[in-house]
Parts: C-alpha cells; structure tokens; sequence
C-alpha cells in the first residue's frame, strides 16, 4: 500500500484523531482490515488498558476487546471494580487486525504507535496496564519477559505501567490466571496510592 506514517500527530483532538487512525496506510496491516479499531471507553479515564490488536471481532466491531478475550478482560476489570467504559479506557497497541490474528511486528507496533502516544496524551491516565508482551514492548520501547515483569512498576513518560498477561494467553493458560488476578490487585494498590498521593 501508499505508506503514509501516523507521524506527527500534533495537537489532534479526538474526533481528527479517529479520523486519522481510520484512515491511516502506514503499514500493512490496512490492506486486509475491515476497518481500524481506535478505542473505546472513559475518555478522562484513571486507567488506561492497552491490548495488541484487533481479532475478527474486532475488526468487524469497530470496537476493541468484544471477542472472548474481551469477555475475559470485562471479567477481569470485574475482579477490581472497573467497567468497561467507566474510569477505563481501552486502546491496542495496533489499531489494525494482523492477517489471521498473527503477533504484530516491530514495524507495525512502531508505525502505529503515534496513535496510543495521543491518546495517552489525551487521556492523561494516572496507570497504564499493558496486557501482553507486544503491548508492553511497544509502551516501554524494549524487550519485556512477562513472567519477569510481573509486579513491578514501569513507567511511561512518567505514567506508572504494569505488566500482565494477555486475556487471549490466560485463556489457553488457565493455570496462570491467579497470577493475572494478583497484578490486577497490584495494580489497584498502586492506583489508591496515586489517588493518595
Ligand atoms: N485482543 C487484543 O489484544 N485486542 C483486542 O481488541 C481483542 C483481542
């Protein structure tokens, strides 16, 4: 396809900002999308969670997490008191479904990451939850080992980042789900923290 990069994105408000995630052809991955899948929720939201990218549902939805990982991650912002839509925002790290739900790639997590970086800057979470490797690579700019990273505190630009598991990978990894739920509670100590702060 034309590439033509997110680049700089400036001072977009929302509505030019979806417009542009939309639209874009910055990487492969709009040649066999439906549509682009910006975000959805609380868009003055404390927690910001950040997935990998769109499925089939997804990509037919126009709205992130509604498969059944999705259903999974509703479960999971259950188990902490938080609705989707309701002091949350969800965004992915990709805003295009990769062929046959495939692991994006370095260049297309780096193309497409212009879009999270505004929208974090437009809602201005006070804690970011990475959810999967690719997320959590793409917010910290390194190479992340999930099971290394649990229960500590990263940052992005200065936003506190916790690291857990994909809802995808605890739904093929049933065992690692108390784990997933001890991050969760981690971070929800970290979050009354900062609103102690
Ligand atoms: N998996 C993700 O990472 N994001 C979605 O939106 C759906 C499934």
């Amino acid at each position: 396809p034309r590439v033509q990069p997110a680049g700089d994105l400036g001072n977009l408000g929302w509505d030019d900002l979806e417009t542009r995630i939309r639209g874009c052809e910055g990487c492969v991955l709009c040649k066999r999308r439906k549509q682009a899948v910006p975000g959805v929720g609380d868009r003055e939201a404390d927690w910001l969670f950040v997935g990998e990218g769109p499925g089939a549902e997804e990509d037919e939805r126009g709205e992130p997490f509604v498969g059944q990982a999705g259903r999974l991650l509703d479960t999971m912002l259950a188990a902490i008191d938080l609705r989707r839509g309701d002091d949350v925002y969800i965004a992915n790290a990709v805003k295009c479904r990769p062929p046959n739900n495939r692991t994006p790639d370095a260049a297309e997590l780096a193309a497409c990451f212009p879009y999270l970086q505004r929208q974090i800057e437009l809602v201005r979470p006070r804690l970011i939850v990475a959810l999967g490797r690719p997320a959590a690579q793409a917010l910290l700019n390194e190479e992340v080992r999930i099971a290394a990273s649990r229960g500590k505190l990263f940052s992005y630009k200065g936003i506190p980042v916790v690291i857990t598991y994909h809802p995808a990978y605890l739904l093929r990894n049933l065992a690692d789900k108390a784990k997933a739920w001890e991050d969760l509670c981690f971070a929800r100590a970290r979050m009354a923290e900062l609103r102690n702060a």
